[in-house]
């Protein structure tokens, strides 16, 4: 409780403005990571769409359904020499891949220090430290050079990005011509009546998540289209994402509420009542 109190003091005093804060501080070294004997950390609400029961533990293989989801959507082939994760978290959706195909080569990109060092660690670990490293860096501003990598993948991690557009625009800098971008990501509506918008407010604090990304889900089609790649498939996924993750989190323990801190319990709410929905798409740089 102590714990939680100082997490959210310091959070407060903050004032919450960066995301590295929010997954260093109060995700990192509180809560999934100190999981990660038991599980390698994700952090994603989970593709549950074939999962039959949603009880607290099938978060796990939710958590890999949507690495499954989002990577075999990328069409990796074997001429591909750099693939790269954007927010790629513990770098459990690296690992993921590197077991499942032939990938040669593959970065993953974080804002967040803890968990590129933990990342990194965790791949040496695994043996796969001469394939893949995690790059401490920005969606908005990537260490990669023009037309230089073949697949992106990025999972629930751009509504983080300021802004999304933003990150678009660096997608299309950085893929190679018939490039393939495979894309899941939460999407915050714009909120409709007062108690909405407080929710989202609370969300934005709490997870840092920039104005200029709250917007529906035709809207994200609007950018997408004006970004300037070729959708080949779009998915609205609210179904099997964000409405049984809700089920998922109100199914676990009462203490779990208060296992990794106040503000995260505190945030939860704002989960759960806010108007949210997910989309993955899958596009290719013309
Ligand atoms: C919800 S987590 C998803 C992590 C991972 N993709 C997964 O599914 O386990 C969002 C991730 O985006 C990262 N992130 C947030 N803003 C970022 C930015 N501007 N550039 C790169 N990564 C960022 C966070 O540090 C975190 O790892």
């Amino acid at each position: 409780m102590f714990n939680s109190l100082s997490k959210a003091i310091h959070f407060l005093r903050s004032n919450g403005n960066t995301t590295a804060l929010v997954y260093d501080d109060i995700l990192g070294d509180t809560g999934v990571a100190k999981d990660s004997k038991t599980h390698i950390p994700s952090v994603n609400m989970g593709y549950w769409k074939d999962i039959s029961q949603i009880d607290p533990e099938k978060i796990h293989i939710a958590n890999q359904a949507m690495f499954k989801l989002v990577s075999e959507a990328a069409m990796f082939s074997e001429k591909d020499e750099k693939v790269v994760d954007i927010g790629c978290g513990f770098a459990t959706n690296i690992k993921y891949c590197l077991d499942k195909y032939n990938i040669k080569n593959m970065a993953g990109l974080n804002i967040s220090p803890f968990q590129t060092n933990w990342g990194n660690h965790f791949l040496k670990q695994e043996g796969l430290s001469s394939k893949a490293e995690i790059i401490l860096g920005s969606a908005t501003d990537m260490p990669f050079d023009d037309a230089s990598i073949d697949r992106i993948i990025s999972i629930e991690a751009a509504f983080h990005f300021d802004t999304r557009e933003t990150f678009l625009k660096e997608v299309v800098r950085v893929l190679k011509h018939g490039g393939v971008l495979s894309l899941a990501d939460l999407i915050i509506c714009k909120p409709k009546n007062p108690f909405q918008k407080l929710f989202v407010k609370s969300i934005m604090k709490a997870l840092y998540v920039p104005a200029q990304n709250v917007y529906d889900y035709e809207d994200y089609v609007k950018h997408l289209q004006k970004c300037g790649l070729e959708i080949l498939h779009i998915e609205q996924l609210n179904k099997e994402v964000t409405i049984p993750f809700r089920k998922w989190f109100w199914n676990r323990p009462f203490s779990v509420f208060f296992k990794y801190n106040l503000l995260w319990s505190l945030t939860g709410l704002g989960f759960m009542f806010a108007k949210l929905d997910y989309l993955h798409v899958v596009a290719r740089k013309k």
